[in-house]
């Protein structure tokens, strides 16, 4: 394992100011966003709405990766440049999705098990020619009654260890994501509990595999209550309760977080982040992988006339890569919203 390329691509992830855009929607997920705006999910659509998130002038100020889909990695602009060396040209560090999506876990329904480990030795080494330097995969975790289950956590978490040691040992750093979902209507008390029980065993089954913390980003979700709970937690609170929850559990070594912003608005993903970098110096820079906080505008603006808006759309992804830029270094304030371009 190269440790020392490991820990300079985590560290250049998360460097200062920085954050990741995520942009590994899967076909299908892609599907449900641009039937919302109205636009074919075709492979076209995709391509052209992609190259407008990637070719947009000084995105590199603000992120330092993005993540890419498997079709998307294979892509190229209308001048026939390949997404990924557009993106290196920036200094932008390409990542790609590399889990094979979800299943139903056996004997346990309503939960679900992340799959993609056969083959992925193999599917690493060929990401790595076509330029990836860090990799995704996402565990979801449902909160219900009687979930999530010992079983549901034991074995995301366990596949996250297989996958994350799979990436270290082909040079790619693992972002490793745990989501817990925002949809129910939990406490973000009962969040908290979650929250601490999946981070735990995490980071177990990482040590149990080797896989060395310098050299992994941690993507997971704020400890928040759910988007039905009749209470809902403030600003502070989720600030507060998601730091409290990392001190917890996460070691020191580790490299990073990055946020996921899992169905927050815009707005709220930015404040949130803000408000977390505000309190105390923490061991690990808190920063974001946002997908739609950061394409929500972008993504309408483009829609409504992907010909003649590719520059409209591109402001509007500076603008909230901007702030939530300034939200890593605690500079942001919601006043700034008043500049908004869209
Ligand atoms: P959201 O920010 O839209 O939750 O997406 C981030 C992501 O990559 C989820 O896997």
């Amino acid at each position: 394992m190269d440790i020392e390329l490991l820990k300079k691509t985590a560290k250049q992830m998360v460097a200062t100011g920085k954050g990741i855009l995520a942009a590994d929607e899967s076909s299908g997920t892609c599907q449900k966003r641009f039937e919302s705006v109205g636009v074919p999910c075709t492979e076209e659509n995709r391509r052209a709405y992609r190259e407008t998130l990637l070719t947009a002038d000084g995105l590199e100020q603000y992120i330092s990766g993005v993540i890419l889909y498997d079709e998307t990695i294979r892509q190229e602009t209308n001048e026939g440049e390949a997404f990924a060396a557009v993106l290196e040209k920036k200094g932008i560090l390409p990542g790609i999705k590399v889990d094979a999506g979800l299943k139903g876990l056996a004997l346990h329904d309503g939960e679900k098990v992340t799959e993609g480990l056969d083959g992925l030795r193999e599917r690493l080494a060929e990401y790595k020619t076509l330029g990836a330097r860090f990799a995704k995969w996402r565990a979801v975790i449902t909160i219900g009654k009687d979930m999530p289950s010992d079983a549901c956590i034991h074995a995301n978490a366990h596949a996250m260890a297989r996958y994350a040691a799979l990436c270290q040992e082909a040079g790619i750093v693992p972002m490793v994501e745990p989501e817990i979902l925002i949809d129910g209507d939990h406490s973000i008390g009962r969040c908290y509990e979650v929250s601490v029980a999946i981070l735990k065993k995490t980071f177990g089954e990482l040590a149990g595999q080797d896989v060395a913390v310098e050299g992994v980003i941690l993507k997971t979700s704020m400890v928040i209550a759910g988007k039905k709970a009749a209470k809902q937690a403030g600003m502070e609170e989720v600030a507060k309760e998601t730091v409290r929850a990392f001190k917890e559990t996460l070691p020191a070594g580790l490299t990073g977080v990055a946020f996921l912003s899992g169905g927050q608005t815009d707005e709220q993903a930015t404040e949130h982040l803000n408000a977390m970098n505000v309190m105390e110096k923490l061991p690990w820079p808190l920063s974001f992988s946002y997908g739609r906080a950061l394409q929500n505008p972008v993504l309408k603006i483009w829609a409504e006339n992907p010909n003649a808006n590719i520059a409209k759309a591109q402001e509007a992804l500076l603008f909230r890569s901007k702030m939530n830029s300034l939200a890593t270094q605690g500079k942001y304030s919601s006043e700034m919203e008043k500049e908004r371009p869209y």
